[in-house]
């Protein structure tokens, strides 16, 4: 597809020979697009964001970054993806959050005066700079996740997956994430976002990939597919009956 940056096509995944988790999934994204991934609990979200980054081998189809074929290739797309993972404790390895971000840039081999400079800037955004000297396991959930995103937000990926970011999180934290979201967006990061709480962010992203059984159910914009979602258990929000309006998914403040 022209100007994708990720392309997926027909891919399959089986983590038994019984049982297939996930069946043809086939979707695109573009540069600075973001992407809302839904479907009920077990319908294959995490499953699919883990493959695609290369953490669970493929059972069939193929993955493109960039119109290159990466389906074997899942070092290329482990380096091109970041994913902030639902369970953020895995993700955190510096004994302070500083390390912690540092570790990333060490390993990329950034120089010394740009991961200063990057961390800085990331520490503002996510307003974490008053957290760099402590230890990440004193952490809040709240504030675990802002350095998960700040551990891959300082080595600038082109490709960003968030999978459930604001679980767990009171409404300062999640207007906090919505508000990194949009600075990503303006940065043109093309972002998925595993979610079924559509009613925090649905509006501020361009489509909608609605999974199933692992299965394809829905693709396309979020405008058009956010009132098709109830009956894959999605809540849409209602007053008197009707639904609200697409711009009062958000809750940005
Ligand atoms: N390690 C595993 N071994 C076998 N089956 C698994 C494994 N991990 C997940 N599954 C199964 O794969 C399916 C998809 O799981 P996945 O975690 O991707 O769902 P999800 O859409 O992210 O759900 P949730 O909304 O609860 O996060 C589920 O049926 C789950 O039971
Ligand atoms: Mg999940």
């Amino acid at each position: 597809m022209i100007n994708s940056i990720l392309t997926v096509e027909n891919l399959s995944l089986s983590l038994s020979p019984q049982k297939e988790i996930l069946s043809g999934v086939s979707f695109s994204i573009a540069k600075g697009e973001t992407l809302l991934l839904c479907g009920k609990n077990g319908s294959g979200k995490s499953i699919l964001l883990r493959a695609l980054k290369g953490l669970i081998p493929i059972t069939k189809g193929s993955i493109f970054l960039d119109d290159i074929d990466v389906s074997k290739k899942g070092n290329a797309r482990n380096a091109s993806i970041a994913l902030v993972f639902q369970d953020t404790d895995t993700q955190i390895v510096g004994q302070t959050v500083y390390k912690d971000l540092l570790f990333g840039l060490e390993n990329l081999g950034i120089k010394q005066e740009e991961r200063e400079e990057r961390i800085k800037e990331v520490s503002s955004l996510l307003d974490i700079s008053s957290l760099l000297h402590k230890n990440p396991m004193n952490l809040s959930g709240g504030e675990k996740r802002r350095v998960a995103l700040g551990g891959v937000l300082v080595m600038k990926p082109q490709i960003i997956f968030l999978d459930e970011p604001f679980a767990n999180l009171d409404y300062p934290g999640i207007t906090q994430v919505i508000a990194s979201i949009m600075a990503l967006q303006q940065r043109g990061v093309a972002i998925v976002i595993a979610t079924h709480e559509v009613e925090k962010i649905a509006f501020h992203t361009d489509s909608m990939l609605i999974l199933d059984k692992g299965k394809v159910v829905e693709w396309g914009t979020t405008k058009e597919m956010l009132f098709k979602s109830e009956q894959y258990g999605i809540r849409i929000q209602r007053v008197n009956g009707l639904p609200l309006p697409f711009e009062e998914y958000s809750w940005r403040n």
